[in-house]
């Protein structure tokens, strides 16, 4: 055994490619948008470090993935892993045995794992056990519930990465907590605003009549964005049920617009929970088709921890229907709330934002559209 693994490992040592690379992991919906401002960035580098983009497979209806890598500019994949849906341990694994045999064939220099799902730290175990040195994007959120697979995702990933991006000061808190070496962490701002910021740019510049959102807009005129997929508020039908009764009592003043998650549209049908004529279900939406309908919303509710950190970046009034949030700095600074999942209390915070009682909130430090350039100059001057 050790005799075979020598050779193997002194090769890469004494013979690096000419061209050190980043290898980029992306799987599911929400890291594309963080993917995407680093492809930009390693690209901008002058090519000084190359870069490679798996895909694992955790997403792959072309609504959550295919058009977020075109309207996005994400290359093609240089891998597709395939892992698909299933338990948490099948993904897990089924991500894991592809992406170690991607490993060993072409020994990356560096992987970079983003955000908090099943692929952020199914990749994350497989290079650090290889000897590959780990980067982790979004490093240090907590929400202190370990019954949120994200957290779990998120504490792991963080204990074994190398280096430890930081979107938020709370992050840089919570890694020095757990004993995480000072060196490691980098408080860099967050990818996600980056991608938000080149994204209201394209907009700008893009005839959104064909968009499904326009014609929404010019319906209804005043609207609120909902979006919910988390376990915890879709997965029994209790908290289904209670989800439904804080939209309806919300939909009561103002029209909801929900484009409805797969996850969340399997259950609705399973638990045969309905919202009436003022919750208007979608199907989920192109991230432009989606911007341009919640940037100019009256307030969006949520349970994403994306939108949380978004809507803070352009000020629009965020009701989070969480008990927690690993997002602190959009409640302390931003335009966020928790509100919990008491359908009175959600209601409540919806109808003090109708009155004009919204938060103004403001741009937390570093969120300037320039985290993918920090992270990219500090992994090249280490792997220079
Ligand atoms: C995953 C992430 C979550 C993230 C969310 C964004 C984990 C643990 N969860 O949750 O953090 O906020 O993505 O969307 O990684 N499905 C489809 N088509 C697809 C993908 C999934 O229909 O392309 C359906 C399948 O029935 C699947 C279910 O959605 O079983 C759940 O998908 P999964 O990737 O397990 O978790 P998400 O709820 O998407």
């Amino acid at each position: 055994m050790l005799i075979e693994t020598l050779p193997f490992q002194a090769a890469r040592h004494a013979c690096p490619s000419p061209q050190r690379a980043v290898h980029l992991v992306a799987g599911a919906r929400p890291n594309f948008m963080k993917i995407a401002p680093l492809v930009r960035a390693l690209r901008a580098h002058n090519g000084a470090l190359g870069f490679k983009l798996i895909h694992t497979g955790q997403h792959y209806d072309r609504q959550l993935n295919d058009v977020f890598f075109e309207e996005l500019g994400i290359p093609a994949p240089d891998e597709l892993l395939a892992a698909g849906s299933g338990t948490h341990a099948q993904q897990t694994a089924k991500i894991m045995l592809g992406f170690e045999a991607w490993c060993e064939r072409e020994e990356p220099d560096l992987v970079l794992v983003v955000g908090d799902v099943n692929s952020t730290l199914a990749c994350a175990l497989v290079a650090k056990k290889l000897g590959i040195r780990v980067a982790h994007v979004e490093a240090g959120l907590r929400s202190r519930d370990m019954t949120m697979p994200e957290e779990v995702n998120r504490v792991v990933t963080d204990a074994i990465s190398d280096f430890l991006f930081v979107t938020e000061r709370s992050g840089v808190r919570n890694l020095l907590a757990e004993g995480r070496p000072r060196a490691a962490i980098h408080h860099v701002g967050h990818v996600m605003v980056d991608n938000l910021m080149y994204q209201c740019g394209q907009l700008a510049g893009t005839d959104t009549l064909r968009f499904v959102s326009s014609a929404l807009k010019r319906r209804l005129r005043r609207y609120g964005v909902v979006t919910l997929h988390r376990a915890s508020n879709v997965d029994t039908p209790e908290a289904l049920a209670r989800v439904a009764t804080a939209l309806r009592l919300v939909a009561r003043r103002i029209p909801l617009v929900f484009p409805v998650h797969p996850r969340t549209r399997a259950n609705l049908e399973r638990f045969n929970i309905v919202f009436g004529d003022a919750v208007l279900l979608t199907g989920p939406m192109a991230y432009m088709d989606f911007l341009n309908l919640w940037k100019d919303a009256a307030f969006v509710l949520t349970d994403s921890g994306g939108l949380q950190e978004e809507t803070t970046a352009l000020g629009v009034p965020c009701i989070t229907v969480r008990e927690n949030t690993e997002r602190p700095v959009t409640v302390e600074e931003g335009t966020n709330v928790l509100a919990g999942t008491d359908p009175e209390r959600v209601q409540l915070e919806a109808f003090k934002i109708l009155d004009g009682e919204s938060k103004h909130g403001r741009r937390p430090a570093l969120w300037d559209g320039k985290a993918a350039e920090r992270i990219v100059a500090i992994l090249h001057e280490v792997l220079a």
